[in-house]
């Protein structure tokens, strides 16, 4: 072990299955260009604190400029002892530049180094998925905005509850959405805060410029404390909470379009370029899509369970169970990054059957209209309710539809029944209704559609 970068106390070789346990090459080697950033700006901090020359920081620069190019050409070369990209990168500049390579790890440790990356290649990928769940949330607003006349039955418990629009529906969706991407700004605020500068544990003992390090690399904030700096993973969890639920409102989102794209319900029809079929029975059309953005949720949970267990119990600073943390965090924003991709694929080219979700409309769905219509002529609503619900009863017991009564037999209910209740079956007026900020009103709706336009601006 004496060729690896820490083995200067060692004698003898470190054992193949733990060599292979303990690397994290594999995975870390996607942080290639932010561990180049992070480097970069300390060789600049360096030669600032005088521990290197103006030449050997020029060499450290351009090696590193060099190690770039190999990666993104795809030509760079993992060899055998290189654990993670911090040692493959700091390994391949020892061989391009030479001795002041060595000199570039002063005062650093992997564990400042880590979580640098991570804080550095976390911010970009933040920014990737909240341009995704825009692009999303734009698709979902200007369907609304387009399909606002359309209207169906809305459900609670999934029982037929009241009349809505759809656009009521898609924008339930794209409001939960937004406060998703408000909260990635939130994390972001607490990812950008740059470790850089704490050592392992202890902080540094040179002159390292933290604040020059915070302005190279762009970071808003210095970290307060080095051993919280290097040991806390919050911005990690924090982001797999936020992928979890991200998640779980697209899976919601996709049940609601399964349960309506069956030949049961048929309100709408998913386009092909988002569907599968049977190897066996040749009439399917699966909405797959669907099933797989429901899916993802449950993994992304798994990620986020499993790096908190990781957590619980750790003693403080760094321990090397911290390494789980990587996994976790690339494969949450893969996932996230194609569930946003695909939903809004889904979402954009899925037909609506604006008959058929109309026809799907039913008078006892305005069973609560009734109810207002005697709370306007002065009755409490409770009593409004009950007379309103022995009128459905009587309906059932009569099996006809609720609009079928005829004021006489409304009025077995209640004498405030007259001519005029024939106007509370009638779905448009219904929707009508609901006016207020927030409700299924068109001015309302086209309200939420005005207010998310002008929140997507603000982005
Ligand atoms: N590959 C390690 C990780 O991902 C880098 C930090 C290693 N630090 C150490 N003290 N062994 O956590």
């Amino acid at each position: 072990q004496g060729s690896k970068l820490w083995g200067g106390r060692f004698v003898g070789d470190t054992d193949p299955i733990m060599e292979k346990f303990n690397a994290s090459i594999a995975y870390d080697k996607r942080m290639w260009d932010a561990d180049i950033r992070g480097s970069k700006a300390y060789a600049k901090a360096l030669e600032k604190a005088k521990l290197v020359t103006a030449e050997e920081k020029d060499n450290i620069l351009h090696g590193m400029d060099q190690i770039h190019d190999e990666w993104a050409k795809g030509v760079f070369e993992v060899k055998p002892g290189d654990e993670d990209i911090h040692t493959a990168n700091e390994r391949r500049l020892k061989e391009l530049i030479g001795e002041p390579a060595g000199k570039l790890h002063t005062g650093r440790s992997r564990n400042d180094q880590v979580v640098t990356d991570m804080r550095l290649w976390l911010r970009d990928a933040i920014s990737i998925l909240k341009g995704n769940s825009l692009q999303l949330i734009t698709t979902m607003v200007e369907r609304a905005a387009v399909e606002i006349d359309v209207l169906f039955p809305g459900y609670t418990h999934m029982q037929r509850a009241q009349p809505i629009r759809w656009s009521h529906w898609i924008l339930s969706h794209a409001v939960a959405l937004s406060r998703d991407v408000e909260q990635l700004q939130e994390i972001n605020r607490r990812v950008n805060v740059l470790p850089l500068g704490s050592g392992a544990i202890a902080g540094t003992p040179f002159n390292i410029d933290r604040e020059m390090l915070r302005q190279e690399l762009a970071f808003d904030d210095i970290s307060i404390n080095s051993m919280d700096a290097t040991g806390q993973r919050d911005f990690i969890a924090e982001f797999l909470f936020w992928a979890s639920l991200c998640l779980t409102h697209l899976s919601k989102m996709a049940e609601d379009l399964m349960l309506y794209s069956t030949k049961e319900f048929s309100f709408l029809t998913l386009s092909d370029a988002y569907s599968t079929g049977s190897s066996l029975m040749p009439q399917k059309k699966n909405a797959d899509s669907l099933e797989l953005i429901r899916s993802k949720a449950g993994r992304v949970f798994g990620r986020c369970a499993g790096f908190l267990m990781t957590l619980k119990g750790l003693p403080s600073t760094y321990n090397k169970d911290l390494q789980e943390d990587k996994e976790a965090m690339f494969d949450c924003f893969d996932t996230v990054h194609a569930v946003l991709q695909v939903t809004t694929g889904v979402v954009s080219t899925l037909k609506i059957n604006p008959s058929v979700m109309e026809a799907a409309l039913s008078p006892d769905m305005l069973a609560t209209d009734l109810a207002y219509y005697l709370v306007r002529k002065g009755v409490p609503f409770r009593d409004a309710h009950g007379i309103s619900g022995k009128a459905v009863f009587l309906a059932e017991s009569k099996s006809i539809p609720l609009n079928q009564l005829t004021v006489e037999d409304l009025r077995t209910a209640s004498p405030l029944f007259s001519s005029d209740v024939s106007a509370v079956w009638d779905y448009s007026s219904s929707v009508e209704q609901y006016s207020a900020p927030g409700g299924t009103a068109k001015s309302s709706v086209a309200a939420q559609v005005e207010y998310m336009r002008t929140w997507l601006k603000k982005q």
